[in-house]
C-alpha cells in the first residue's frame, strides 16, 4: 500500500499569517526521508493554501511523483497541465465548502471530463477521478479510459467518528446510545462494502485505485483490508500529529500502521 501525503494544510497555516512560512516544500523531503511515495497538492480555484507558484516548486523539486488535484475548471486545467505533474485527480470543488465534499459527478459532467483526458493523454499525464464507490461512478470511469479512481472514503470516516468518538458527547441515555450504535454499525458495513465493492469492480476493469478523505490514525485500519486499494492519500491526521510528535514522526507513523 502507498502513501501520498497531503500537505495543503501547511499551506493553510502560512495563509493564517499571509506570510512565507511555514514553506509547504520542505515538506517533500521528508515525506521521502520517511518512506512516503507521492506528494499530493491541491490548486483550488480560490487558492486559498497552494498557489501556482508552491505548485511549481514543488513539481521541480520533488523526486516523488506528485498528484495535483484540482477541478475541472478551465483555466486551471491550463495551468496544472503546464505544470506537469505526474498525476492529476479531478475533484469536485465549491468555493463555500471546508474542505472536499462529495465525490465528482462523473455522469454530469461527462463531456468537460472526456476533453480533459484526452488532453492529458496527449501529455501523457496519468489522470485520476476523485468519486464516491458507487458502480455507476466506476462503469464511467471505465468508459473514460481513466488510469486510477481514488475512491471518497469520507462516509466511512464519518460514521466511523460518530461511533467512536462524538456519539458520547451527542447522547445522555445509554438506551437511545446502543440503539444508534446498531445502525451505525450497519452503516459502516455497508460504507466498507461499498469501497470494497467499487475497488473490485475498478480493477476488474483495469483501473488502479486509491481512496481518501478522513482517514486517521484510527480509521485506517479497515480501509487496508481492501486488497484492490494501492495508495492512500491522506492529509488532515498527519499535519495534526505533526503538531505534536514532527512531520517526519507523523508520517512514519502512518507508514508504520498501512505497511
Ligand atoms: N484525497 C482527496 C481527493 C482530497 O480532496 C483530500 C482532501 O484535500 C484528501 C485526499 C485528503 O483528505 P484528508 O485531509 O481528510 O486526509
Amino acid at each position: 500500500m502507498l502513501l501520498g501525503v497531503n500537505i495543503d494544510h501547511i499551506a493553510v497555516l502560512r495563509e493564517a499569517r499571509k506570510i512565507n512560512d511555514p514553506d509547504p516544500l520542505d515538506a517533500v523531503s521528508l515525506v521521502n526521508r520517511a518512506g512516503g511515495d507521492q506528494i499530493t497538492i491541491h490548486l483550488r480555484e480560490d487558492r486559498r493554501h497552494i498557489h501556482d507558484e508552491d505548485a511549481r516548486r514543488i513539481i521541480e523539486n520533488s523526486s516523488l511523483p506528485v498528484n495535483m488535484e484540482c477541478s475541472i475548471n478551465a483555466d486551471v486545467i491550463k495551468i496544472v497541465t503546464a505544470l506537469h505533474p505526474h498525476r492529476i485527480t479531478l475533484v469536485p470543488e465549491k468555493r463555500e465548502e471546508v474542505t472536499t465534499e462529495g465525490g465528482l459527478n462523473v455522469v454530469h459532467y461527462f463531456d468537460a471530463i472526456q476533453s480533459i483526458a484526452q488532453q492529458l493523454k496527449k501529455e501523457q499525464i496519468e489522470l485520476s477521478l476523485f468519486i464516491d464507490p458507487t458502480t455507476l461512478m466506476i462503469q464511467k470511469a471505465k468508459e473514460l479510459d481513466v488510469e486510477w479512481v481514488e475512491l471518497h472514503t469520507g462516509l466511512y470516516a464519518n460514521v466511523y467518528a460518530m461511533l467512536y468518538s462524538n456519539l458520547a458527547r451527542t447522547h445522555h441515555s445509554i438506551k437511545e446510545l446502543e440503539c444508534d450504535r446498531v445502525s451505525l454499525h450497519v452503516k459502516l458495513k455497508d460504507a466498507l462494502e461499498s469501497l470494497q465493492e467499487s475497488a473490485s469492480e475498478a480493477r476488474k476493469f483495469g483501473i488502479r485505485v486509491a481512496a481518501g478523505h478522513g482517514l486517521n490514525y484510527h480509521n485506517v485500519h479497515n480501509i487496508l483490508t481492501i486488497k484492490e486499494i494501492e495508495e492512500l492519500n491522506i492529509g488532515q491526521s498527519i499535519i495534526a500529529k505533526s503538531i505534536f510528535i514532527g512531520f517526519e514522526n507523523a508520517v512514519k507513523e502512518m507508514i508504520g500502521l498501512i505497511k
